[in-house]
């Protein structure tokens, strides 16, 4: 078992059955649990706890519609009507098992609920176990901006177990990996080398790679819990990722780490074109991103949605896009101000490549 001391709490990496979630559901005797899970997670996922841990036998079950557009206070609405019917109170304890989605829900919902009760993640996606399940983020989209009404508010254990990766999607295994290398881009040329390797041979899964991935994103957060300076480098790639997968939000399933991975390849041309990023390191970037994440194609006036959805991002700051910007492999800086213009030229580019092409 591999235990990280994540601020207030403690994560383990490893099998359930070795972990410390045996001795902490004691602790909640007598406590309602509640486990919120999605639609494919009650499915794939929750027998194997409920089986495997009695304290959890009795559970309710809540169970959330998937999908970006309903990680909406609408739903998480529904959920409080539920807890109340259930007559659950601020000393019971809610068991997120899910992927970010869930997790970043189940936290919200736990939070605001009488101002606040317990919560245990147990992320079942890759890109819940490697960034979404870690650092104390929870909250909902207010229509296509993502992430907009939330809270910071910590769990108090979060416990990855690589079983649940047995079920899960290849383009949502894509989608994790995504944001490994995103911890690689901003931080070591070397880890993102890894996270390259890793990806030419998915079929055998690096636990060691996942670890150090965690540590990164852990180190990073305790380093600054409420994003006032270096956490902001974990933004890297999500102020135009954000902004497509808002922009597809409705229309089209589009995951995450997808959209992420566009906003790394278009933030990294960014980073090159103010001469900050070397040519030969953007090339390798883009060469290693685009085998794996095809650049969409978006008429001009979906470029126009895409980027006029910039302007409500949740980083910014008096009237100011702010985005990351790469100066090298593992180098991220932060509070960049970038202009509509510029990313929309970024996006032609990109356009105009495809046309020529074809
Ligand atoms: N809080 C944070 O710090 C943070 C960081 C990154 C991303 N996020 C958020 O996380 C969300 C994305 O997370 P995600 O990619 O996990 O998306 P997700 O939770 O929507 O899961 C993706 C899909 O995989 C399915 N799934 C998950 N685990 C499974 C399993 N073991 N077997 C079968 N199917 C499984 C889900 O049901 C869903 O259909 C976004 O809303 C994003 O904004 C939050």
């Amino acid at each position: 078992m591999y235990t990280i001391q994540a601020g207030s709490y403690q994560l383990e990496l490893g099998p359930f059955l070795e972990s410390s979630l045996v001795d902490v559901l004691d602790k909640y005797k007598g406590a309602t649990k509640l486990l919120i899970a999605d639609e494919n997670t009650s499915e794939a996922c929750l027998s194997y706890l409920i089986t495997n841990f009695d304290a959890l036998s009795k559970a309710e079950v809540v169970i959330l519609p998937v999908g970006e557009e309903n990680k909406s206070l609408e739903i998480v609405g529904n959920v409080w009507d539920i807890l109340s019917e259930y007559g659950v109170t601020r000393h019971d304890l809610i068991i997120n098992v899910g992927g970010g989605l869930v997790t970043d829900m189940g936290g919200f919902i736990a939070s605001c609920y009488k101002r606040g009760l317990d919560f245990i993640n147990v992320p079942t996606s890759l890109l819940g176990m490697v960034d979404a399940s870690i650092g104390g983020k929870t909250g909902v989209n207010l229509g296509d901006f993502k992430n907009q009404i939330g809270v910071f508010n910590d769990p108090v254990a979060v416990y990855i177990d690589t079983i649940f990766l047995s079920t899960l999607p290849e383009e949502e295994m894509l989608s994790g990996y995504a944001e490994m290398l995103k911890h690689g881009l901003i931080t070591s040329p070397e880890l993102f080398a890894r996270v390259v390797e890793q990806m030419e041979e998915p079929e055998e899964f690096s636990e060691d790679l996942l670890r150090d991935c965690i540590e990164v994103k852990n180190g990073i957060v305790i380093s600054d819990p409420l994003e006032a300076g270096p956490r902001k480098k974990l933004n890297f790639g999500h102020t135009i990722g954000h902004a497509i997968e808002g922009f597809l939000i409705y229309s089209d399933q589009v995951t995450h780490g997808y959209a992420v991975a566009i906003g790394m390849i278009l933030e990294s041309f960014l980073s090159m074109k103010r001469n900050l990023l070397s040519q030969e390191d953007f090339n390798t970037i883009e060469s290693a991103l685009l085998k794996h994440y095809s650049m969409p194609i978006f008429s001009n006036d979906d470029i126009q949605a895409i980027t006029s959805l910039l302007n409500n991002d949740k980083k910014n700051k008096h009237g100011k896009i702010l985005c990351c910007l790469l100066e090298g492999i593992g180098e991220c800086t932060y509070d960049h101000e970038i202009s509509v213009q510029e990313v929309t030229e970024v996006f032609l580019h990109y356009k105009n490549q495809q046309i020529n092409l074809n």
